[in-house]
């Protein structure tokens, strides 16, 4: 097991990508705070690890707000006695459409999840990360902090940040033992991607080098491995997982 006896939290783990983490990390042998606004669904994430013969616990976190995160490190900390890795995963995209027509709170809704939500957490897991001497970050960043994504201003302009978070933190912290990197996934099939419907994301597979979306599964294997002392010497990277999209 990559991951054996090491504590966990991952946000927005109640759906998607960040539940296949959850649940891949937990079977990699760590204990997971599973981290979302949505009750339901992180419970059920949480009782599927159990199942398996994991160790997880749900905490309800708004990362978009001041305290959410903080409270999330110091309830993992108060449980767990610290906390080891950190998956920033949580983020939403606004309804397409032209920059012009963004509306402001819409832009703001996004950011705060997205980007602000993504420096909160990175800000209270580095300040445990500090005292305890150790700590590895991934942040799901997306093939849209990377290249121009039409339709998604805000989304792209979050992402684009998450990336520049990851690679300033990444050299700010290497002297302290912290590693930070990224994920940048290509277009995943999750619940948030199903909800365009089948023949919206049968073009969006069809716009793939591969031919089909992504699992949320093969962007977990990445985090797993990005957390794990295999990748020791790599910080600061952004891990493209998109089936060559990137390079397409
Ligand atoms: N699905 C894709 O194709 C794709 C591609 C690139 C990047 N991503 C990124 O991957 C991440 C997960 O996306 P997904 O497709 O699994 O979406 P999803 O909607 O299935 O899951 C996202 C989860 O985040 C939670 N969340 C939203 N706001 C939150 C907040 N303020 N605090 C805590 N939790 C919050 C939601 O409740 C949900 O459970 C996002 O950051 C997304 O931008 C997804």
């Amino acid at each position: 097991m990559l991951l054996e006896g090491k504590i966990a939290l991952v946000t927005g783990a109640g759906s998607g990508i960040g539940e296949a983490i959850a649940k891949r990390i937990a079977r990699e042998g760590a204990s997971v705070t599973v981290a979302d606004i949505a009750d339901a669904g992180g419970n059920r994430v949480v009782h599927e690890i159990r199942s398996e013969g994991g160790v997880a616990d749900f905490f309800h976190a708004d990362i978009a707000s001041p305290d959410g995160a903080q409270q999330l490190v110091d309830h993992v900390v108060s449980t767990y006695g610290r906390l080891d890795l950190a998956a920033n995963n949580a983020g939403l995209a606004e309804r397409p459409g032209l920059m012009h027509e963004l509306d402001p709170a819409e832009w703001a809704r996004v950011i705060g999840v997205d980007l602000t939500g993504t420096w909160l957490s990175m800000r209270a897991e580095l300040r445990h990360f500090m005292e305890q001497g150790s700590g590895v970050i991934v942040n799901t960043a997306s093939g849209a902090g990377l290249k121009a994504t039409p339709g998604l201003t805000a989304y792209s302009a979050a992402k684009h940040g998450v990336v520049g978070l990851t690679r300033t933190g990444a050299i700010d912290y290497v002297k302290h033992n912290i590693r930070i990197n990224a994920v940048a996934p290509g277009t995943i099939r999750t619940p948030a991607m199903e909800a365009a419907g089948e023949s919206q994301m049968a073009e969006w597979a069809a716009l793939m080098p591969t031919g089909r979306m992504g699992t949320p599964e093969e962007i977990a294997a990445g985090v797993a491995w990005l957390f794990s002392d295999e990748s020791s010497y790599i910080t600061g990277t952004v891990l493209e997982i998109d089936g060559g999209y990137m390079q397409a």
